[in-house]
């Protein structure tokens, strides 16, 4: 008898959840507007509590904008070298739910970075909130509003290089029925 598709393994190198890796290094070749509004696209389509979508963004293709981070960001030396960035940020005060807006941008950094592997552009995670000197600096460098936080910075380009996917599964990790 068949397997009912729900059991079958992803492919890794397939399935760009499994593929995905963090790059660092990218090529000089640009990615265009129409790209960088995919990747905004992918991430408005996140879920977030309540549908509130309290998600804003700040694209910054400036390099002398970019270079400014690893003054203060201790592992961002990548920046100055990406075509363009992407900063996610909450508006807590537009969400029903004030506490729950770092989840929605959390799944938002990550449907970007997903979408990133399937047009075969690198993308890396950096981390902002909740540090609050990452914050400040950041919010001081972008002109951010006091009723907004930056959640994460997120450079993009063309990988000098691929990685190969990494299998994390754990089974040591998982519980059944209860802990
Ligand atoms: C919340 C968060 C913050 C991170 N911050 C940084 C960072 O500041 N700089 C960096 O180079 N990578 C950062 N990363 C990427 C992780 O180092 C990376 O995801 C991890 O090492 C696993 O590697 P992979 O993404 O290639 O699978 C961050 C990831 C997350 C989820």
């Amino acid at each position: 008898m068949d397997q009912p598709v729900s059991s079958h393994a992803p492919l890794p190198g397939r399935d760009p959840v499994l593929s995905r890796r963090s790059i660092r290094r990218y090529t000089d070749a640009p990615v265009d507007d129409a790209l960088v509004e995919r990747l905004l696209r992918a991430a408005m389509a996140a879920p977030s509590a309540g549908n509130q979508q309290p998600w804003r963004f700040i694209v910054i293709r400036e390099r002398a904008t970019l270079a400014q981070i690893p003054e203060w960001h201790p592992y961002a030396k990548m920046l100055p070298s990406a075509p363009v960035a992407v900063v996610v940020l909450g508006d807590p005060g537009d969400a029903k739910w004030k506490t729950l807006w770092p989840q929605d941008c959390a799944a938002c950094v990550q449907n970007m970075l997903i979408e990133a592997e399937l047009l075969g552009l690198g993308a890396v995670w950096l981390g902002v909130h909740p540090l609050p000197e990452r914050e400040a600096a950041l919010r001081e460098l972008l002109a951010i509003p006091e009723h907004v936080v930056p959640f994460a910075i997120v450079p993009f380009g063309w990988p000098q290089a691929r990685k190969e996917p990494s299998d994390r599964y754990d089974e040591e990790r998982v519980h059944h029925e209860r802990w």
